[in-house]
């Protein structure tokens, strides 16, 4: 059952406390999960994500209904209610499916019949007063976590930060690369979606990914718009050696391996890894893949150019995460940044001189971008900050901010097929 697999991948995340994705491809993987048309699995990760977008102004309507919250023994039942809620005001379900499907399922959770009637007498209020109680809330400040909106407030402006949370709460569209040589406009009209500025070919509602036309033959490969700026930053590459630091699934390698790199592509995960080399196997790529720790990774030479993609807290990517908002705390920025900064400095170690090193991350954080290179150039005189030119990249020149590249999810268009992930972008030379 689709509604079952979505409270699952909610229970995952919000009681768990686990990524989305994780959940996914572990529910997603059992036999009754597995059975389920491809239309019925996507119904529940938009259910799930619309939850974990949505959850303030859910929680907001459901609370209004209840003289006292639910005990935590029946955490599960307060899911059931979530996505109930959820069908109701989000995804306009038929209000008889959404309220039976939700009494059932919370009466057959263990210990839940009790809750059976108090679930139904809700969702009918729900149905009957939801929206009421929504109109006139600032829905935006309910559904993003004080902590982040202070942050983007701070950074950006209040203006800026309004319309980064708009855009962070929208389903994001899906992004292509083309390989060099196809003809991204007739691709663009093939799949019927737009050709972006920057030169991706962009998607609305889409079948399964795998039987797109194109996807068998390795034309494309799926990438954010903003992400594909990254491998474009290290200049030509044609024939010269890079080391891409943090690379699976493999997106950025892929854009410099079909530019005629000589890629060395490592990551410190064997299972992404391996879906790196499906994925250069399917666009008939190829690079040295190599599993290490990318920030104590010694080989013993030195590289032409090193792109460092780095992990990070993710907050340029809620549209596509919507996890992020309920998991990630104010320490996951610094702790992070710690990760990244130990990443720079062998980054930064693996280059020869006049060799040029790229770093990214797709957060909003100023800690996990700008400050990171600030700190490395200020630690090692012999690297200069390479600023970048919109035009060398496919860029708008709002995106430039000072040499670097700074993208933000309200860029692009707000409509329905509008927004680019939130990314840093800083290039950096050896001189010595
Ligand atoms: C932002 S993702 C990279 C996305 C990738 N560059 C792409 O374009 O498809 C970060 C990656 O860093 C890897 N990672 C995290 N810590 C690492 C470390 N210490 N050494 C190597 N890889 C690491 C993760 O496994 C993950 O694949």
């Amino acid at each position: 059952m689709a509604r079952g697999l979505a409270h699952d991948l909610v229970a995952g995340v919000l009681l768990d406390r686990r990524p989305l994705d994780q959940v996914l491809a572990e529910a997603g993987a059992r036999p009754e999960a597995a059975a389920l048309e491809p239309r019925d699995r996507a119904f529940a990760r938009l259910l799930a994500a619309t939850v974990l977008r949505r959850q303030g102004e859910l929680e907001h309507v459901l609370r209004a209904f209840l003289d006292k919250p639910l005990p935590r023994s029946a955490q599960r039942a307060w899911v059931v209610l979530l996505a109930g809620a959820a069908q109701l005001l989000c995804l306009k379900t038929s209000p008889h499916a959404a309220v039976d499907l939700s009494v059932e399922s919370v009466r057959r959770q263990p210990g839940g019949a009790r809750f059976a009637g108090l679930a139904n007498a809700v969702l009918r209020r729900v149905v009957r007063e939801g929206e009421g109680l929504l109109s006139g809330q600032d829905a935006v400040r309910l559904n993003i976590p004080a902590w982040l909106w202070q942050r983007w407030e701070a950074a950006y402006g209040a203006d800026a930060a309004r319309r980064i949370a708009e855009a962070s709460l929208k389903e994001p569209p899906l992004d292509l690369s083309l390989k060099p040589g196809e003809d991204a406009a007739a691709w663009a009209r093939r799949l019927d979606g737009t050709l972006l500025s920057t030169g991706s070919v962009r998607l609305g509602a889409h079948g399964r990914i795998e039987e797109l036309p194109g996807y068998a033959e390795g034309a494309w490969w799926v990438q954010g718009a903003a992400a594909a700026l990254v491998a474009r930053a290290a200049g030509d590459v044609a024939g010269r050696t890079v080391a891409d630091l943090c690379a699976a699934p493999g997106g950025k390698t892929a854009g410099l391996a079909a530019a005629g790199a000589r890629v060395t592509a490592v990551d410190d995960s064997a299972e992404r890894l391996e879906r790196l080399r499906q994925n250069l196997a399917r666009l008939r790529l190829t690079a040295e893949v190599v599993a290490a720790d990318a920030a104590g990774w010694a080989p013993g030479r030195t590289f032409d150019a090193v792109v460092l993609d780095a992990p990070c807290s993710g907050t340029g990517t809620i549209g596509r995460h919507p996890d992020i908002l309920r998991l990630k705390r104010p320490a996951d920025i610094r702790r992070m940044a710690e990760v990244q900064a130990r990443l720079l400095r062998n980054a930064a170690a693996l280059l020869r001189p006049g060799g040029t090193l790229v770093y990214s991350t797709c957060s909003l954080e100023a800690e996990e971008g700008r400050a990171q290179i600030d700190a490395l150039l200020q630690g090692e005189p012999a690297l200069q900050r390479l600023p970048i030119a919109a035009d060398e990249i496919g860029a708008d020149p709002a995106w430039i901010v000072d040499g670097d590249v700074r993208t933000l999810p309200c860029h692009l268009g707000t409509g329905e097929l509008g927004g680019l992930d939130g990314f840093y972008i800083a290039r950096v030379r050896r001189s010595a």
